[in-house]
């Protein structure tokens, strides 16, 4: 199915530099066998299966509801062990249920924070009371995702960058998760500006999210697109703004190929900053000014919701930036989507204790607070602890 996806992908690539009508005929004639014209071409047509076209837009708009963001909890197996390892325990599915009911657990969470993304585990997994973790979360209020990707691996042929596997089997996967309680998803892809960004590599991660969109959709989970643009490099702000332009620009062409309804997605961009190894910093009125400058040019207003990922900025950094782009209104709900931006004081302060449960979810109910504040713009980082400040960013960083 990749082969097939990238060979169509490519060929619309390719089409923006053919006039249009040249490049729908070479279009049709290389993929009439996986794309129906019909449906490809007339909007009017229903292009989703079950007609859940509703229920998507509502489910964005619940999400993208003022002064909420999202929980990113959807570590994978491997990343969580490297959460609990630092510290020191063990990578056990005991220890993975006690740190994710203790998230999901938080009394009063669902007032600053509007939907989840789990980890398949979590999607079919109970707290020790028996509860499933996916009621407890929907008893709260807060919408429950599932990550639907199936991680990244090596671009043959590219300048040593990635792509994201899992559109084989996504439809009957998102059907099941669906049925299981989830009402979003996420695919998150990467792009690396230090090592290009190649053509091919852009092109595979935006046909990549735009099949992953519409199969979601398909299925009533709103996608949240996210191409991450990783921090790594030492380029600064001007060059991120540039890839990010490129990047976003193939995004959104593919959506619109693919009849990916805008109305029911959300998406999850990085904030355009300097690489991390840059030594001119930005603060967070220029990342502000260059991260809208970007959505201005590159995302519709149908588009109901942007959820920042934090990408390693610290807690009190990833908050302030957010903070900053809600100065002034914005044609869509400026929020948050953050996990280590989340978390990092909570599992220091829970250090796997079962008598710091209580500590760890107010240290959590503090940075959920303080990102909602951020999201109407009334944030300020007086009385922030110190540990809340410090940067996170991990070279090469994988999810
Ligand atoms: P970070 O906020 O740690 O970058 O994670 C975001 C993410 O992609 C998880 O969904």
């Amino acid at each position: 199915m990749a082969a097939v996806a990238m060979s169509a992908g490519v060929a619309f690539s390719q089409g923006m530099s053919l006039g249009k009508s040249e490049f729908a005929g070479k279009l049709m004639k290389q993929s009439a066998a996986t794309i129906a014209p019909a449906k490809f071409h007339n909007a009017a047509v229903s292009v989703r299966a079950a007609g859940y076209d509703e229920e998507l837009v509502k489910t964005a708009k619940a999400i993208a509801s003022p002064g909420r963001g999202i929980l990113a909890m959807d570590e994978s197996n491997a990343t969580c062990g490297l959460r609990l390892a630092s510290i020191g325990l063990e990578n056990t599915e005991v220890n993975r249920q006690a740190y994710r009911q203790l998230l999901v657990g938080t009394p009063g969470l669902g007032e600053y924070v509007s939907g989840a993304i789990l980890f398949e585990e979590t999607l079919y997994q109970s707290t020790t009371d028996g509860n499933k973790m996916v009621d407890v979360l929907t008893q709260a209020g807060i919408v429950p995702g599932i990550k639907v990707d199936k991680g990244l691996v090596p671009l043959a042929g590219s300048n040593n960058e990635s792509w994201c596997q899992g559109l084989d089997g996504l439809a009957s996967r998102t059907a099941a998760y669906y049925k299981q309680g989830a009402r979003f998803a996420k695919w998150r892809t990467v792009i690396s500006i230090p090592n290009g960004p190649s053509e091919l590599a852009v092109t595979e991660a935006a046909w990549g999210l735009a099949r992953y969109a519409a199969i979601s959709q398909d299925n009533g989970l709103v996608p949240i697109v996210e191409p991450e643009i990783l921090l790594d490099g030492s380029h600064g702000i001007d060059r991120t703004l540039e890839v990010a332009q490129k990047v976003w620009s193939k995004v959104f062409f593919f959506l619109a190929e693919n009849n990916v309804l805008f109305e029911g997605i959300l998406l999850k961009p990085s904030m355009v900053t300097p690489g991390a190894e840059c030594p001119e910093r930005a603060a967070p009125e220029k990342v502000a000014e260059y991260t809208l400058t970007l959505l201005k040019r590159r995302v519709p207003p149908s588009v109901p919701g942007i959820m920042f990922l934090s990408g390693g900025q610290s807690e009190v950094e990833a908050t302030l930036n957010l903070n900053a782009m809600n100065q002034s209104p914005n044609p869509w709900h400026v929020s948050f989507s953050y996990a280590r931006a989340l978390q990092n004081s909570v599992l220091k302060t829970w250090k796997g204790q079962p008598e710091n449960v209580e500590a760890a979810q107010k240290a959590l109910l503090v940075r959920a607070k303080a990102n909602s504040l951020a999201q109407l713009g009334k944030y300020s980082a007086e009385g922030e602890a110190e540990e809340a400040k410090k940067g996170m960013f991990v070279k090469g960083y994988t999810y």
